[in-house]
């Protein structure tokens, strides 16, 4: 067998046809493939990726299936269900580069909110639900805070299975809640938090065989991954010294870990970036284990503006330590106003992006102004959801609150005088 699930505490293995997310221990599962046996069959190399160009039904395969055999390389063409996920621009910025002390020439940021949905759910999504139909599940399942239920319920639609989300109430931005409904998955809104959502999607999978489309299923950070290799493409496999990228549930920190330890197996690069995993401080479980040497995880009361990643007990723990310790990462934390001020700043540069993904470039100023990130090391930022996931927090800002950066509008009489005084 090419792959496999490997649990990754006991090292059991099981066949990648077993409907399961997590190994009789109770440790989570990796999707295991043979890399060797990949490398020789594709021939897989730097330049294999800087110039392979194929088709997937006839569409050219740039993003996540550009690097098919090294995400699900035992399905058929023909099976995979995607939208084009990935090929995602890279941006330079001199005012954000501006504001963080640093060289624009050092600075990138990957804009994962250009997806088909706007987060870089789409990218775990097209792997999880082909996967999910190659195993003929009848219904597919997510808690969520938001991205995950709008991505399942496009995904849902477009390969035809039946989808469910739980989300919190009270607790999701409007662009992310009206995406689930209008692509026509059914919503149920929980009396509860994120946390109280997960549980009762492990619990629906154990009780009613519904099958879960969170990070928990290993196939979705396999899509994920692709993010890593694709900014290395896009940087002609010149390795950055740092990814910086918020943390929440920590399936992007597994992925990410997964993704660039397995480049590294295979001769794509040769040296491993360093990981910086930002969490809001008042969902930070992850950052207070990182400060304990990872002695273990205290889950918590999440609160937090930016409710992508109200969190308080990640699934993908144990996981997301591997990757900290793969790639001598570090873990931050940052405040509501901190995100809001890096908020202002990232969407007042013209690229705009949601408040969790903002905790990326909150999180590069607090490492920056520590010395933690020197201003000679090259840094690329993951804005993993679009502006317009969270139009409320945008009006609150700009509008209600009136913060430090706000831009409210004038209004007017419907005179040239008027408009002049603007001008
Ligand atoms: N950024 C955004 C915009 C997100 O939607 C999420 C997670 C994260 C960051 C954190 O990523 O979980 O891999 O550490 N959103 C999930 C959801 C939980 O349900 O949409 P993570």
């Amino acid at each position: 067998m090419i792959s496999l699930l490997q649990c990754i505490a006991c090292g059991k293995k099981y066949s990648l046809s077993d409907v399961r997310f997590t190994c009789d221990c109770g440790s989570l599962l990796d999707v295991l493939h043979d890399l060797d046996a990949l490398k020789k069959q594709f021939g897989i190399s730097q330049a294999y990726y800087s110039t392979k160009r194929a088709k997937i039904q006839g569409q050219p395969t740039g993003g996540v299936w550009h690097f098919k055999e090294l995400v699900l390389p035992s399905i058929g063409d023909e099976d995979v269900i995607s939208k084009q996920e990935g090929n995602t621009r890279l941006y330079r910025n001199k005012k954000t580069a501006a504001w963080l002390g640093l060289d624009h020439t050092k600075l990138y940021l990957k804009h994962e909110g250009e997806n088909p949905t706007g987060s870089f759910k789409d990218r775990g999504m097209t792997v999880a639900i082909t996967q999910a139909r190659a195993l003929r599940q009848r219904a597919v399942t997510c808690a969520s805070t938001g991205n995950t239920s709008a991505s399942l319920a496009a995904y849902a639609s477009e390969a035809g299975v039946t989808g469910l989300v739980l989300i919190p109430k009270g607790s999701v931005a409007i662009g992310k809640i009206s995406q689930a409904l209008a692509y026509g998955t059914k919503t149920l809104v929980v009396d509860g938090d994120f946390d109280d959502c997960m549980r009762l999607i492990r619990e629906a999978q154990e009780t009613l065989q519904a099958y879960p489309l969170n990070s928990i299923n290993p196939f979705r950070l396999e899509g994920q991954k692709t993010i890593m290799w694709e900014t290395l493409v896009q940087l002609e496999w010149r390795v950055p010294d740092w990814f910086v990228f918020p943390g929440g549930n920590l399936g992007n920190t597994s992925a990410f870990g997964k993704a660039l330890h397995e480049a590294f197996e295979l001769g794509l690069i040769d040296k491993m970036p360093r990981f910086a995993v930002i969490q809001a401080s008042g969902a930070s479980p992850f950052y207070k284990a990182y400060k304990n040497n990872f002695a273990g995880l205290v889950p918590e009361k999440a609160d937090t503006i930016a409710t992508a990643i109200k969190i308080g007990d990640p699934v993908n723990y144990t996981k997301a330590v591997r990757s900290i310790r793969w790639t001598n990462g570090v873990v931050e934390s940052v405040s509501d106003e901190e995100i809001l001020e890096a908020k202002a700043h990232v969407d007042g540069s013209g690229i705009g992006a949601e408040p969790a993904s903002c905790a990326t470039v909150a999180g590069m100023k607090v490492l920056i102004d520590a010395g933690v990130i020197r201003k000679n090391e090259t840094v690329v930022g993951i804005l993993t959801g679009n502006i317009l996931k969270d139009p409320q927090s945008i009006v609150d800002y700009h509008i209600t609150h009136k913060g430090v950066h706000a831009n409210p509008p004038a209004d007017i009489d419907a005179s040239i005088d008027e408009v002049k005084k603007y001008l």
